[in-house]
């Protein structure tokens, strides 16, 4: 079944919040070009998703530390190593090919979005909600 953002994963900062949603979509995509086998569709799927989050953690990072939101160093190395994790994964698609590297990228991507939308991104929340909800900090 697709993933869908619901208003329990809102950050509390509609900027953020719209990243993430059109995160999900893009690892809907993906899994999408997974489960049609289509090699070609999959690795630009990932290269998308691998672009838009860099885009989206940096967005985050800067409306985080202006928000003045605790532990955004942390944050800035675990979205690093989520970089890592989708590199390594494109890599590994390109060395082998078959199911059981799709069902692979499926549950990583999956983990991925919740450790990253709702394990680290909602402790932000108390902090982005003394700001204005289009608070972006441009
Ligand atoms: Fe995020």
């Amino acid at each position: 079944m697709a993933l869908q953002w619901t208003p329990k994963m809102s950050v509390g900062n509609e900027v953020i919040d719209q990243d993430h949603q059109r995160l999900v979509t893009l690892i809907n995509e993906t899994e999408a070009a997974l489960r049609s086998s289509d090699r070609n569709a999959v690795l630009n799927a990932l290269d998308e998703l691998a672009q838009y989050g860099l885009m989206h953690f940096e967005t985050e990072e800067r409306i985080g530390r202006a928000a003045g939101c605790p532990g955004m160093d942390g944050m800035h190395s675990s979205h690093q190593k989520l970089n890592e994790q989708l590199n390594h994964c494109r890599d590994d698609i390109e060395a082998r090919w078959g199911q059981d590297i799709a069902d692979e990228v499926v549950a990583l991507l999956r983990a991925w979005l919740v450790d990253h939308v709702i394990h680290e991104d909602l402790k932000m929340r108390p902090w982005l909600l003394k700001h204005a909800l289009n608070f972006s900090a441009a």
